[in-house]
């Protein structure tokens, strides 16, 4: 009885795997287990996990994560969908349960409800605009910053000593969030630019864990917490800290608002407007507290792991590949000198931003995108896909697809240049996303790339400690970041 029980179960769960898909009518994908669906497989990089997926099922197909989720992994047909129906893809399949546990209700700009996004987004992103986003002024902060990084380097890093790169990174890109979301800077010195990011890295790490997707599903997977270590306290005490932090900023910024002055950042202006709303008898709908604190937390949180890993794998491989460094030393010397670079010169310094585009592309530091949701039903490479379905644009398989890019694995700014030495942008590199979900503060980043890059090896020199440069080892969360690792800097003048 026990033996045909278990045979009964066996075929059931074969059945399940095998037919599941048909049976909802969705693309076809890797055979999902009951309950757990392919969340095992989750365990590799997920860049190459979908990759090898999408060769198998096509580049439309459907992965148990364990709801059932399409997957969008090339880019005619995230092309095709995600951007010329922009629209339609605008939504996030949100995270409720997570939310509710960790910040009490669905706000912020990442992973707020679907009846707000539009609203938050152009807020903030016309407030930003307002405190001199992409604006000149920003341009000389972030100069600023690149150059109080190099100097600082030339000292710690004078009688060949190996450094750290991380702290001093960090301390420039933090203080230009800092300034955009809450109107000031933070000393260099401060141990809360530590505090921040090993906060912040704590979080990022605590969001992957293998137990944590359950939760939408099973929220009674939490009485099972101390079996797994801990990993869904941990993530709230994580995000807990980090509200804290954020909130005990935002009552320093309102302190010193001054309501008949323009705003400096903002979060002035979500003050502003809320005193607006309040004044006029006007319902203050999202315009909440706890909206501001998220959101600025997301702001925060975006805007400075993702930079600061994109500069730390960046010198990791201009140590690796001293050869590239020279091409794009020799650069910088021959249209630039010693003078500072800003933004006008990207057109001058073509290898230079080849360097860039493929640092991006490789270092692929988004190996799985955030899910959207269809608000409609409507048609993907050939399926018909009901409202309402979870769907991953993972651009991030594109970037480490041999038919797209040979060798993906290979360091080559070379790929992005043409026969009469022009950098070509190619299109298939979308490090941002893309459609109307897509990175909210891309114009700052790629000003912070290029501009401390380009800076950093303008000023100096990075070479690998040991004979052969130590591999990368990645933390995985998020974003990936690689380990520490060290590094010899060599003033170049
Ligand atoms: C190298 C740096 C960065 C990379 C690679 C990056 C990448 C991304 C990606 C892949 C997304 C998800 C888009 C999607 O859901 O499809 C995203 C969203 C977002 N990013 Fe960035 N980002 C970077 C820097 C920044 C900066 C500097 C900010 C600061 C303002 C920022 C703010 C945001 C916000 C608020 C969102 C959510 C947008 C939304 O859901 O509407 N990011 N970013």
């Amino acid at each position: 009885m026990l033996l045909e029980l278990v045979l009964l179960l066996i075929t059931l769960a074969i059945a399940y795997a095998l037919f599941i898909n048909r049976v909802r009518g969705l693309p076809p994908g890797p055979p999902p287990l009951p309950l757990l669906g392919n969340t095992l497989a989750l365990g590799d990089p997920i860049d190459q996990v979908m990759l090898r997926w999408s060769k198998q099922y096509g580049p439309v197909f459907t992965a148990w994560l364990p709801a059932p989720t399409v997957v969008i992994a090339d880019y005619k047909s995230l092309q095709e969908s995600v951007v010329k129906q922009g629209d339609l893809f605008g939504d996030r399949s949100v995270p409720s349960v997570q939310m509710k546990m960790l910040v009490d209700g669905e706000y912020g700009l990442v992973f707020n409800g679907n009846y707000m996004w539009k609203e938050q987004r152009r807020f903030a992103l016309h407030s930003l605009k307002d405190v001199g986003f992409l604006s000149e002024s920003l341009q000389e902060s972030v100069k600023s910053y690149s150059q109080h990084i190099v100097s600082d380097w030339k000292k710690d890093g004078a009688d060949g000593k190996e450094i750290d790169v991380t702290h001093n990174i960090m301390y420039g890109v933090a203080n230009l969030i800092w300034l955009l979301a809450f109107g000031r800077t933070v000393q260099f010195g401060d141990p809360k630019l530590k505090v921040v990011k090993d906060e912040v890295n704590k979080l990022f790490v605590a969001f992957v864990h293998p137990c944590v997707p359950f939760l939408e599903y099973f929220p009674y997977i939490g009485i099972l917490d101390p079996l797994f270590g801990y990993p869904i306290r941990n993530m709230k005490e994580v995000s807990d800290s980090c509200m804290d932090i954020v909130r005990k900023e935002l009552d320093i910024t309102e302190k010193a608002l001054n309501y008949d002055e323009d705003p400096r950042c903002y979060a002035d202006s979500f003050f502003i407007e809320m005193r607006r709303r309040e004044e006029k008898g006007e319902p203050m709908g999202n315009f909440t507290r706890d909206q501001l604190a998220v959101a600025a937390l997301d702001m925060w949180t975006a805007g400075f792991e993702t930079t600061v890993t994109t500069l730390r794998f960046a010198i990791h491989h201009l140590m690796s590949r001293p050869e590239i460094q020279r091409k794009m030393q020799k650069e910088i010397d021959q249209q630039i000198g010693q003078r500072q670079i800003s933004m006008e010169d990207q057109k001058a310094l073509p290898y230079c931003m080849a360097a860039i585009l493929e640092i991006q592309r490789l270092a692929n530091i988004v190996e799985m995108n955030f899910y959207r949701e269809t608000n409609q039903d409507t048609v993907i490479g050939g399926f018909r896909i009901p409202a309402k379905t979870a769907i991953l644009p993972q651009f991030p398989s594109v970037h480490v697809d041999p038919k797209n890019f040979e060798r993906p694995d290979y360091f080559c700014p070379e790929r992005h240049i043409n026969d009469a030495g022009e950098f070509m942008k190619d299109p298939r590199i979308m490090p941002f996303s893309l459609g109307k979900r897509q990175c909210l503060g891309e114009g700052l980043a790629r000003m912070e790339l290029f501009i401390f890059l380009t800076t950093f090896v303008q000023h100096c020199s990075f070479s690998s400690p040991t004979l052969i440069p130590p591999e990368i080892k990645l933390i995985r969360g998020i974003t990936r970041s690689p380990e520490l690792y060290t590094v010899k800097i060599t003033a170049r003048f």
